[in-house]
């Protein structure tokens, strides 16, 4: 078996590396992926190249994650600088680019304070203990929160047991208590299970479902669930790690509906691609945690706050944020000109950059189609077609998407459903 890659100096991994993974060598990688037969050597932009050189228009953006687009100079020089002088140091040290970023973030959201993770099962992770802390500080034994239907937070034990999808949960029982689950986008059920629990403390919820299948609730289910944590003295607790930084056309999701929760997760788009997740908190929620109750040896190390001060500055820059609605609205009409009288297109929804496309019938083989057609999508929830664009997605590049996967799924209609 041969297991020695080389680097060139540059870093780059020589071409034999992988020549013997076109020759289906033996992974010693844990099969926890299904992955496509590509491997990416670069990117620029929207734009990725596969190892023999193959271009594709990246509509995925790492899931959410690479939102400047890849190799963003401004990410690249911020990573390169803070690595001359300190990549990391301890949390039981100050750190500066931390303070920083917690005070850019805190501006930005209108929450109090931060607590930095490595990704968003982590972030909620915090959020969940700050529920529990919550809890028994108003004396309930066992304290549990309302999580959603089909909702998604991430695979770590709390989080997985959190998440709304049996698939992810299939074989880790026993799973964390203290989760009662209701439907999406459905107030009544919420207030059902307040009263029939007598131990609930706070709502953990996606401003839109991402996983789940880009579900948009109705324009004012925030403010209600806000208005029903006030009502109940419950923790209002939105899961933003899809829907932040930008996605939805607010840097927040939440500021489409002018409320403040009380907690709220983040990572994804934070770091462009560097891992950095945060779990922010307002009001009651901020005074939860106390040194020693919750930590990460990572979490908001100096590299990883540089890179994501560099995106946040580069969103303000370039007003990124403010295009996310026209662009969103270009591509949705994009798609319901172009597949308007298809029968078996059920839905074409989005919220800024975060799109869905849904049939009526399973339609996961699409994603290999768009990929032999240089075209990066994703399927989730068996039939909706998830696109999460970068957001300096350009018009030329819109209509390249469009026509694309609008003509794969024309094509895929006709022959297989
Ligand atoms: C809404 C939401 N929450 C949590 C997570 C988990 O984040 P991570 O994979 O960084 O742990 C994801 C990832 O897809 C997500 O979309």
């Amino acid at each position: 078996m041969k297991t020695i890659i080389e680097h060139f100096s540059d870093g780059r991994l020589t071409s034999a590396y992988f020549s013997l993974q076109a020759e289906s060598m033996t992974s010693h990688i844990m099969p926890t992926y299904g992955r496509l037969p590509v491997t990416f050597e670069r990117g620029s932009g929207v734009w990725l190249w596969d190892t023999d050189n193959k271009r594709y228009l990246d509509a995925l953006a790492g899931i959410a994650v690479c939102n400047l687009g890849h190799a963003h100079p401004a990410v690249h020089r911020a990573i390169c600088k803070q690595s001359e002088t300190l990549v990391h140091t301890s949390n039981v040290y100050g750190i500066a680019a931390q303070e920083s970023l917690a005070d850019r973030l805190i501006d930005k959201s209108g929450m109090d304070n931060v607590f930095f993770s490595n990704s968003g099962a982590e972030a909620n992770e915090a959020a969940i203990k700050l529920a529990r802390l919550y809890g028994h500080q108003r004396h309930i034994e066992n304290p549990a929160i309302i999580v959603m239907e089909k909702s998604f937070h991430g695979r770590t034990l709390a989080t997985l047991s959190a998440t709304g999808n049996p698939k992810v949960q299939q074989g880790f029982a026993p799973l964390v208590e203290g989760f009662v689950r209701v439907p999406y986008n459905d107030i009544d059920a919420i207030e059902q299970a307040i009263g029939q629990h007598g131990n609930i403390v706070a709502i953990l919820v996606e401003p839109v479902q991402g996983e789940g299948g880009v579900n948009i609730p109705a324009s004012d289910y925030l403010n209600r669930i806000r208005n029903l944590c006030d009502q109940y003295n419950l923790l209002m607790m939105l899961d933003e790690i899809q829907t932040g930084i930008g996605r939805t056309g607010k840097f927040l999701a939440y500021q489409h509906n002018s409320i403040v929760p009380d907690v709220c997760t983040l990572a994804k788009a934070l770091g462009n691609g560097v891992p950095i997740g945060a779990c922010l908190a307002h009001g009651k929620a901020a005074q939860l945690f106390s040194a020693g109750s919750h930590g990460s040896t990572f979490g908001g190390n100096p590299l990883a706050c540089s890179a994501a001060l560099a995106v946040l500055a580069t969103l303000d820059h370039e007003n990124l944020i403010e295009q996310v609605e026209q662009k969103g609205t270009a591509i949705h009409d994009g798609f319901a000109k172009q597949l308007g009288d298809n029968p078996h297109v059920v839905d074409i929804r989005h919220k800024g950059l975060m799109i869905g496309i849904e049939l009526d019938a399973p339609c996961a083989e699409l994603v290999k189609s768009a990929l032999q057609q240089g075209l990066l999508i994703n399927v989730t929830s068996e039939k909706t077609i998830r696109l999460l664009p970068p957001l300096i997605i350009d018009d030329q590049q819109i209509n390249q998407l469009v026509e694309t996967l609008s003509a794969l799924i024309q094509e895929h209609t006709r022959l297989c459903l």
